[in-house]
């Protein structure tokens, strides 16, 4: 499905942090991008390259030191509530409880949100069916492994079925079935014309998945492109190459 319908839209975003040891550290220092619906659009970059605090200020975790952001056309700073309603956020702290059963903790967000009981009920039955969480569905979260919590905490962050998904390194620490099966739930959002936000450091991962791909080093987007036109601009058809070459030409 392809609707040439803006979601996202990044304008200027920075991020400062003060850190007592570190003193001023300057996270995202201006980042500007626009993702559609039906698209997937990757954060490919390093360890420390920002990712996080971008995505975190997309989701208005964390408020921009400048620039600002538009989710479904609500804007993070003036209208975060409008904003939240539009997305769901995924993160590598998203937590679980415990002693809740896989249904029982997508049950509670989806009440969260707001969702009455006989929506919520197919709702969960369906996001079941298609993270394929059946065979641990029913079971506590504190006894599930790494990929079905994962499972679960997809499920929990799309439970009330958002325009726009932003996800923090979905697959990572995965085996290749979970992160599959993961990676099929993304691109089904995807044709069912969702935005999809993702961080990686995984190349393999980006060029596989992404419709458009921003490189982001130390902060700044070094390119930003699909991989046809990233391709042609850094004259290669490596992903590694771009990269490096994007990354090298910033650094
Ligand atoms: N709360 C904070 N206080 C101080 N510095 C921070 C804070 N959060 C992040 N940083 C710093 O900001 C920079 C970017 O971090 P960020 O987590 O956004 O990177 P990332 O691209 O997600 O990396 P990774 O691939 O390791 O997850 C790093 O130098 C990090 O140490
Ligand atoms: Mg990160």
């Amino acid at each position: 499905m392809v609707m040439e319908r803006v979601l996202v839209r990044a304008s200027g975003l920075v991020k400062h942090f003060q850190d007592r040891k570190r003193g001023r550290v300057e996270a995202v220092r201006g980042i500007s991008f626009e993702a559609m619906a039906g698209e997937i659009f990757g954060l490919l970059g390093p360890n420390g390259a920002g990712k996080t605090t971008a995505l975190r200020m997309l989701a208005t975790i964390l408020t921009p030191t400048d620039g600002t952001a538009t989710i479904n056309g609500c804007d993070v700073r003036s209208d975060p509530d409008g904003a939240r309603r539009s997305l769901g956020f995924l993160s590598g702290d998203t937590g679980l409880y415990g002693r809740l059963s896989a249904r029982e903790m997508i049950t509670y967000f989806g009440r969260l949100y707001g969702l009455d009981d006989n929506r919520l009920n197919n709702r969960v039955d369906e996001l079941g069916d298609k993270l394929d969480m059946g065979d641990f569905f029913e079971r506590r979260c504190a006894k599930l492994s790494t990929g079905q919590k994962q499972k679960v905490s997809i499920a929990r962050t799309v439970v009330h079925d958002p325009p726009v998904l932003i996800l923090d390194e979905p697959t990572a620490g995965l085996d290749v079935l979970a992160s599959r099966n993961i990676v099929t739930f993304i691109r089904a959002a995807r044709q069912e014309g969702k935005c999809v936000i993702l961080s990686t450091h995984d190349m393999g991962e980006a060029e596989r998945l992404c419709d458009r791909i921003g490189i982001i080093h130390n902060g700044i987007l070094a390119a930003v492109g699909s991989k046809a036109e990233l391709f042609e601009r850094y004259r290669t058809s490596d992903l590694e190459a771009v990269f490096l070459r994007a990354v090298g030409e910033t650094a």
